[in-house]
């Protein structure tokens, strides 16, 4: 079918490019994570880049709804935190992107008269809150009980073989 305005395509490819920079990032970090023996942490962003997989695979099927071309070459900057910490900041600030960005693009559906497709927006910003939720508690418990502490939580001796 063919979506009320170009811009509709145009706002799901930027929000799949968004998606697929995120995904990058955790992927890495998560494997990072593992190799420094925080398997704990490191499955929590495996799983995180598991959940924007899917918010890309529901905007590739909506850009191909509309016969419209998904742009799967097209990455943001890739940001990997140096440290664990680092890691958790850039993730919140990430997540409130997202946030930002699909409002944003789930306004301008609903202005243009596409409510099909700000209702997918809007699913996809209340999993991207559950996301920056998920990190700030991360970052209150550092501010909580301590980096050193927190990381002690985060080790996973049990998985030698990975
Ligand atoms: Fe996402
Ligand atoms: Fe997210």
């Amino acid at each position: 079918m063919q979506p009320v305005s170009p811009r509709v395509v145009e706002l799901l490819n930027a929000a799949l490019t968004l998606e697929l920079t995120v995904i990058n990032g955790y992927f890495l970090e998560a494997r990072m994570l593992d190799n420094w023996g925080f398997g704990r942490l490191g499955k929590a962003f495996y799983d995180l880049s598991i959940d924007e997989m899917k918010d890309a695979d529901t905007l590739i099927s909506r850009i191909l709804l509309f016969n419209g071309h998904p742009n799967l070459q097209k990455l943001g900057a890739v940001t990997v935190g140096e440290d664990a910490h680092e890691m958790l900041r850039l993730g919140m600030e990430s997540e409130h992107s997202a946030v930002a960005q699909f409002n944003a693009a789930a306004q301008e559906c609903h202005d243009l008269g596409d409510h099909g497709t700000a209702a997918v927006f809007e699913e996809m910003v209340r999993d991207e809150e559950q996301h920056v939720d998920w990190f700030e508690s991360q970052l209150d418990a550092i501010e909580r009980v301590g980096a050193q502490q927190y990381l002690a939580q985060q080790l996973d001796p049990a998985r030698p073989s990975g």
